[in-house]
């Protein structure tokens, strides 16, 4: 039987996010330049939307270019850039085929024209698509993306619209940029690297981890699946006692 087939479709995550990891890695393995690793990601990218979908989950963000990537080499940044810009223009159709919805999180601003412009047409068609949401984190990082959502709430207080007192958990998470997103009830981290990389910090507060030796270009369905199976087989407490739940 195959891990498909074991997934109890009544308690599927509603929202996975995932660190896609080791494109460099296992281009090097084939003495190739990083960029060939990210090439061969970008079909990772479609059988875990894919897979995803086809067992139920509402959302999946992954994390395809983090703030601190921009510090890579010049070469390999405008690379990955243009791989987003011709990756987004081929795959809408399957989007829409698919019912896929595109949506975007980071610090967008900071992408170059051609970029931002792709990511907004392939945002607009599928706008009402009503299948899986796919979020691509790009030029992402928690902790700006907190600190913004502090000066925002900073800024409604001194404009006399929010009182101090009525700050709460929810008035914050409502100033993150994952406001219409639920939480991930689980992260899958790929290549063998036990660390979250200032990825999704509050919303991950009570997700369960998984974390796969496979590099990102080898990811496939069925690893989809066995991450979802295994995340079915912890018991979920949310801090209270086993009893309790
Ligand atoms: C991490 O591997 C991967 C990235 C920084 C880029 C991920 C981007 C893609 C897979 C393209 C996505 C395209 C779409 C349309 C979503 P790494 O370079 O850090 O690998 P390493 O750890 O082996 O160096």
């Amino acid at each position: 039987m195959g891990y498909q087939d074991q997934i109890d479709l009544s308690r599927v995550p509603k929202h996975i996010a995932v660190i896609m990891d080791g494109n460099g890695r296992w281009a090097k393995g084939f003495g190739k330049l990083r960029i060939f690793g990210h090439h061969n990601g970008v079909k990772s990218v479609r059988e875990a939307v894919e897979a995803a979908d086809d067992i139920g989950v509402k959302y999946i963000t992954l994390y395809t270019f983090s703030a601190e990537n921009w510090n890579r080499p010049k070469f390999e940044v405008s690379a990955i850039m243009e791989l987003l810009v011709t990756a987004l223009s081929r795959e809408v159709a399957q989007m829409m085929k698919n019912n896929v919805k595109l949506s975007a999180i980071g610090d967008l601003d900071q992408l170059p024209p051609r970029c931002l412009k792709e990511l907004d047409n392939a945002k607009e068609k599928t706008k009402d698509n009503t299948g899986i949401t796919m979020t691509l984190a790009i030029s992402y990082g928690s902790r700006r993306e907190m600190t913004v959502a502090a000066k925002n709430i900073a800024q409604q207080v001194k404009d006399g619209k929010l009182n101090p007192e009525d700050i709460t958990e929810e008035v914050f998470a409502q100033n993150l940029y994952t406001h219409d997103l639920p939480d991930p009830e689980l992260l899958i981290r790929t290549s063998g690297e036990y660390r979250v990389s200032n990825y999704l910090l509050w919303q991950i507060a009570y997700a369960e981890l998984y974390f796969t030796p496979k590099l990102w270009p080898d990811f496939r369905r069925e690893d989809l699946f066995e991450a979802v199976l295994d995340y079915q087989k912890r018991e979920r407490r949310f801090g209270k006692t086993s009893e309790q739940v």
